[in-house]
């Protein structure tokens, strides 16, 4: 009987070494171990044996089952790693398929204006420059005739840092790019001609003020420059932006590093100017029935500005201007709250 087990053993041996594909390897395992096996069976037959028979057929027994195991387990695993290495073999991976798109986002709609506003000046013959948000006094408002007790350096709501230096001076956020007009001159000497957009921060919250906000300076010096070159300029940055029908309209204001100051508006792009749209009791919106946009301040560099950094003011003279994207960005698309920008609403950017 032992003998007619081990042929049994061996033909199963030998047929798993012939089987070439898991199917037969597992038609053999339930053959032979499967509940109907021959082999479970001759396993059971251990429970109708005397003690002694046990003792001897339970290891002989045990023995055969962990043969034809171990051979199904190894023959299963050669014929797994053979089926894995021929697929790598044939599987092609084409790189070239297009990937699937990621989502994309968009340029900010203050940063697009700026793009746009730093592209026109481009063409006007201004470069970029830059300066830190983080400024001392002196380039922020001294250099710029706001002297100490000058009111303007009161109204500007400036974020000052605590800590003062020996001579009692505080650095500050920069409430305006103003001092970049200060650095570049003092950097470059004449001639120069540049924009400066960047951050400013002013201590002011409400629909049309965030504490931190964006400003364009400007700055043309050089020798003959004068107030027409300045309007030249301004006129046709409005008509870009604003379009070809743009008026626009200069009037005196003050401020304290150019002289004469002035303010320029464009006339209103939804009501053309005329202060309203369908009836004259019902003012534009926009225009708040004025007709006039005011978009920024401007003026000749105050002379005083032009010494203070080493320049003959005799021989040079230059116009600058300061804007800001928020406020041009509003008027372009229309948006009545400038908080809308800074308060990261995907329903809102996406739109841009
Ligand atoms: N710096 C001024 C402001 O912030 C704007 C300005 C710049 C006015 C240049 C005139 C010339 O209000």
């Amino acid at each position: 009987m032992s003998t007619e087990h081990e042929a049994q053993v061996t033909q199963t041996l030998e047929r798993l070494h012939a089987a070439d594909d898991l199917d037969t390897v597992e038609a053999i395992r339930v053959e032979a171990l499967g509940k109907q096996g021959w082999l479970n069976a001759l396993m059971k037959t251990l429970g109708k044996m005397s003690p002694e028979e046990r003792q001897t057929e339970g290891p002989r027994l045990q023995g055969m089952r962990a043969r034809v195991a171990d051979a199904i387990e190894d023959r299963k695993a050669v014929l797994e790693a053979a089926a894995l290495e021929a697929k790598l073999a044939t599987e092609v991976l084409d790189l070239t398929l297009p990937a699937p798109a990621a989502p994309q986002g968009s340029v900010h709609p203050v940063s697009q204006v700026m793009d746009e506003l730093a592209e026109i000046f481009a063409d006007l013959g201004f470069a970029v420059a830059t300066g830190p948000e983080i400024e001392d006094e002196w380039h922020n408002f001294t250099a710029l005739n706001m002297a100490e007790t000058h009111p303007a350096r009161a109204e500007m709501d400036t974020f000052y840092f605590p800590d003062r230096d020996a001579d009692g001076n505080r650095m500050l956020l920069r409430t305006h790019t103003s001092p970049v007009q200060i650095r570049t001159m003092v950097g470059e000497g004449a001639p120069v001609r540049i924009i400066a957009p960047g951050r400013t921060y002013r201590s002011d919250s409400d629909a049309t003020h965030t504490p931190m906000f964006h400003q364009i300076e400007g700055l043309a010096v050089d020798q003959g420059i004068t107030f027409a070159d300045l309007k030249g300029t301004l006129f046709e940055f409005a008509r870009r932006i604003f379009g070809e029908e743009r008026q626009v309209r200069f009037r005196c204001d003050y401020f304290p590093f150019v002289e004469p100051g002035a303010e320029m508006a464009i006339d209103c792009f939804v009501c053309k100017g005329e202060g309203y749209i369908l009836s004259p009791t019902e003012g534009c919106r926009v225009c708040k029935g004025t007709g006039w946009i005011e978009i920024l301040g401007a003026g000749m560099v105050n002379p005083k500005v032009l010494e203070g950094v080493g320049y003959d003011s005799s021989k040079y003279t230059g116009f600058a201007f300061g804007m800001g994207p928020e406020r041009i960005a509003m008027l372009k698309y229309g948006i009545e709250d400038v908080r809308l920008f800074y308060s990261n609403d995907l329903r809102f950017l996406a739109q841009f």
